[in-house]
């Protein structure tokens, strides 16, 4: 029975092409709660226009955002795929908790601070309530748990702040989610730069590596990848970029640390990265391809969104006339 199941919820953002820090991080992690629990992927358009977008880009984004959660194995007869402004509920909710978060809480965020650095001539008032709109998102649903990447903690620990405040403010109304953040997966660093992390919009390409990046692309980045000047694959704090390279290492083929550093004993750089290189690039090879089919098909994919949302919006639907009962507003 569906009612049975707990919930999870996650989101990603149609800007910028995905780097395999999101895949490892995030997306290749969704569809293992596939059979056990009912689960919502959402493409979060809403949200991406908290920073300027060509209109264009971001529809063809919202595609392939799509393609790219089937083509990572989410089975749309499995999961409620589906884009956020597609239901209404989501924008309704986001303003309603907008009342309920303080702007102290609001202007804490590590990501407000780091964006409003970056996009200093447009620090919208979207900009600064996007934790309240992703609050609702998760909320919408009941959900129970969020897999996401470590970057979102912080927002997801104030959706259960929110959540807690409403439920004391008017009993309970919301599950309290929680987050689920592997610890199997670190964080994927940037290839240039490996104390900072692959960030899909960094404008030096040659530190991110895409999930759709060509098998070329890819081994030529790895080349490049910046290490350290003790020729020894150990992993080590005060060995980021070689640390760095492990872990995606091991995340593409499943060898541990100690197989790893057994593996490229006395053996220089240049094999390890060819080797990382190529793990990498079989690793995305069937997702490429599979996103190749997907988007060669616009009218599944709108099929595909269409039923996500009609299915969203009924669960959507049980949680507002709850929320605007409580809150006073005439039905
Ligand atoms: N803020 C998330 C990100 O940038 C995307 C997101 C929006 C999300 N709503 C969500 C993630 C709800 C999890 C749950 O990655």
């Amino acid at each position: 029975m569906l009612a049975d199941k707990k919930i999870v919820f996650s989101g990603v953002q149609p800007s910028g092409n995905l780097t395999i820090g999101n895949y490892l991080g995030a997306i290749k992690n969704f569809s293992r709660f596939s059979e056990d629990y009912k689960t919502f992927y959402c493409v979060v358009d809403l949200h991406a226009i908290t920073v300027r977008q060509v209109p264009a880009e971001l529809r063809r984004r919202t595609y392939e955002t799509l393609a790219l959660y089937m083509a990572c194995g989410l089975d749309e007869k499995k999961n409620t795929l589906f884009v956020q402004s597609h239901v209404p509920a989501h924008a309704e909710l986001g303003w309603i908790l907008d009342c309920y978060t303080m702007f102290g809480e609001l202007s804490r965020m590590t990501q407000f601070k780091d964006k409003s650095q970056k996009h200093a001539e447009n620090i919208n008032a979207g900009l600064f309530t996007y934790p309240a709109l992703m609050a609702a998102d998760i909320l919408l649903y009941q959900t129970d748990v969020v897999p996401t990447g470590v970057d979102q903690k912080q927002h997801l620990e104030l959706a259960r702040d929110i959540a807690e405040r409403f439920n004391q403010v008017y009993g309970d109304t919301f599950t309290v989610p929680e987050s689920y953040i592997p610890t199997d997966t670190m964080k994927i660093m940037s290839l240039q730069e490996p104390t900072a992390k692959m960030s899909k919009s960094d404008p030096n390409d040659n530190a991110v590596v895409r999930i759709l990046d060509s098998k070329d692309d890819i081994m030529r980045k790895f080349k490049k990848a910046v290490t350290d000047s003790e020729a020894s694959v150990r992993f080590s704090e005060d060995k980021p970029g070689v640390s760095n390279l492990m872990t995606i290492y091991h995340a593409f083929t499943g060898k541990s640390f100690e197989d790893i550093e057994r593996e490229f004993d006395g053996r220089g750089y240049g094999d390890f990265k060819m080797a990382v290189g190529e793990a990498c690039a079989d690793g995305l090879a069937p997702v490429r391809e599979e996103f190749a089919r997907l988007m060669a098909d616009k009218a599944h994919l709108e099929s595909v969104m269409k039923n996500g949302a009609d299915e969203a919006a009924y669960y959507a639907r049980k949680t507002m006339s709850k929320v605007r009962r409580k809150i006073g507003f005439v039905n």
